[in-house]
């Protein structure tokens, strides 16, 4: 019923309107967990019961994690049901389907992620959904499925697109400021990135989606191509802004870098997703954990916890909990994310990989005050000062409650500014409050 006011709602609405769903669904950020930055393609039934039973226990479940979401694999390779034309669960690794599995994290409270591509084959080689999206989406919304991983692997030649698009996506040796010199066929100035048959592709899933009787979130995955920033709050709920993250700095440093450019593009109903946490995974230190869960709290995008449940360490899970950025994250009244209100290390508005804006700040109603943040990009302990001035949301005040939101500790009433020493790559956390 749902799905059917949506698709009414949606076919009345102008084209730049976002998937607005009655019960709420995809107006905020979502968070939860998914298999591929932990197990990659070795994911089975039993590894996703244990991750839905571990966000209870853990406590993640209370703080608003909710999706648990199966990414590439899950399937039958090379086949579709000769009868239905369904794709296969794989029967051996989700002997109970995957409908089983999703009875089972339904009884826990919490909903159930999928995955699948806008091509032939995902990027495992496993079959995916260009051509066969209606009959998907009805699987997914008969099986129970909540939240759909659309990803951009195994396309066709004959819809690719016209043109090529830079994501300024590599190190700062290949692009130190932001643009691709070496991207061959550009689109001319002007073209409308929506009439590309990359939007094409996705906007067909989007609408069987709308039109399977099920609300099923939809997490668009073309990592940041066809201009994908500019349509895709009328196709999905989230989508990448880039290729894949990895669990390593330079990579996670990269990504924060190039979306902290798209952050007029966030707001309540659609979020560019600059990918899946990698807290707890690789061998990041604890402050680069700490730094790359924080900008991604306050960029809101997607929080989709990405390592082992049940191998996690407490460090790690404490950051994954850290409620002043969850809160921040999930704020009712303000769709607008922090933005960086000074570089810092670089001139303010540089593009470079290693070095992203390193101060930030965002309002919020949740935290009843102003959300700041400072980061370290050097590869040294260095100190950082938030000036009150120079934060856009306190203009106007010399003295403000402040509290740190790692600790959890009241600093007290701080007048003027707010130093740290921070390790290389650490960030600080900072709720101003009320002034004093
Ligand atoms: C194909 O679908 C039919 C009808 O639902 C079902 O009876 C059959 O078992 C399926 N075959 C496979 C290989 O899943
Ligand atoms: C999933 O993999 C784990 C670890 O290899 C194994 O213990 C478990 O039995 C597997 N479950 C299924 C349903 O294949
Ligand atoms: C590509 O070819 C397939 C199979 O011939 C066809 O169904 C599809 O419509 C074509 N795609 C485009 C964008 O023309
Ligand atoms: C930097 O940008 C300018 C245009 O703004 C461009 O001409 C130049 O090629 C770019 N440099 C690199 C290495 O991308
Ligand atoms: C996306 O669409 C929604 C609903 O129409 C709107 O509230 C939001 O501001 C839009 N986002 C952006 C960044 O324009
Ligand atoms: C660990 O970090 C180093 C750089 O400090 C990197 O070269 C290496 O690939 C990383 N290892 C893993 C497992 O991520
Ligand atoms: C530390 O940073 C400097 C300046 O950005 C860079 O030249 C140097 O290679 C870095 N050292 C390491 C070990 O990453």
């Amino acid at each position: 019923m749902l799905a059917h006011l949506s698709v009414a709602v949606l076919s009345l609405l102008p084209t730049a309107d976002a998937l607005v769903r009655k019960d709420g669904v995809g107006r905020l950020p979502a968070m939860g967990w998914n298999s591929w930055n932990a197990f990659g393609c070795d994911v089975n039934s039993t590894k996703i019961m244990t991750a839905a039973t571990e966000m209870i226990q853990l406590g993640l479940k209370d703080l608003g994690y909710q999706y648990v979401n199966i990414d590439d694999c899950w399937s039958v390779k090379g086949t579709r049901n000769a009868t239905t034309h369904r794709i296969i669960p794989n029967p051996s690794t989700f002997p109970q389907g995957i409908s089983g599995v999703a009875k089972q994290v339904h009884r826990l409270g919490l909903k159930i992620g999928i995955y699948s591509s806008a091509g032939e084959t995902t990027c495992a080689g496993y079959p995916a959904s260009l051509g066969y999206e209606k009959i998907d989406a009805a699987a997914f919304a008969e099986w129970g499925i909540d939240y759909l991983k659309y990803d951009n692997c195994g396309v066709p030649s004959n819809w690719t697109d016209q043109y090529n698009f830079c994501v300024p996506d590599g190190t700062s040796a290949q692009n130190p400021n932001g643009t691709c010199p070496t991207m061959t066929n550009p689109a001319p100035a002007g073209y409308n990135w929506a009439t590309s048959k990359t939007h094409t592709r996705y906007t067909r899933m989007r609408d069987a989606l709308l039109g399977a009787g099920r609300t099923i979130l939809f997490s668009l995955c073309d990592w940041g191509n066809a201009d994908v920033n500019t349509w895709a709050n009328s196709t999905g709920n989230s989508w990448r802004m880039a290729g894949d993250i990895s669990a390593d700095w330079t990579r996670i440093s990269e990504i924060a870098n190039e979306n902290s450019f798209k952050m007029n593009y966030v707001g309540f109903w659609g979020h560019p997703d600059p990918d899946m946490l990698e807290v707890g995974n690789g061998n990041l230190t604890i402050p680069e954990n700490r730094a790359h869960f924080a900008l991604w709290a306050i960029m809101k995008g997607p929080l989709i916890i990405g390592t082992a449940l049940n191998t996690i360490s407490t460090t790690h899970l404490d950051i994954l909990k850290n409620k002043y950025l969850i809160q921040f994250h999930q704020d009712p009244v303000y769709g607008r994310s922090a933005h960086p209100y000074k570089w810092g290390y670089n001139p303010d508005w540089t593009f470079d990989p290693a070095h992203p804006a390193e101060y930030w700040s965002g309002p919020s109603s949740t935290l009843d005050g102003t959300l700041v943040l400072m980061y370290n990009s050097e590869n040294q302990t260095a100190t950082r000062t938030a000036t009150w001035s120079e934060v856009p949301e306190l203009k106007g005040g010399n003295a403000y409650q402040v509290t740190d939101a790692w600790s959890g500790k009241h600093l007290g009433c701080v007048k003027d500014s707010h130093s740290v020493q921070l390790e290389s790559h650490d960030a600080a956390v900072l709720v101003v409050g009320h002034r004093c």
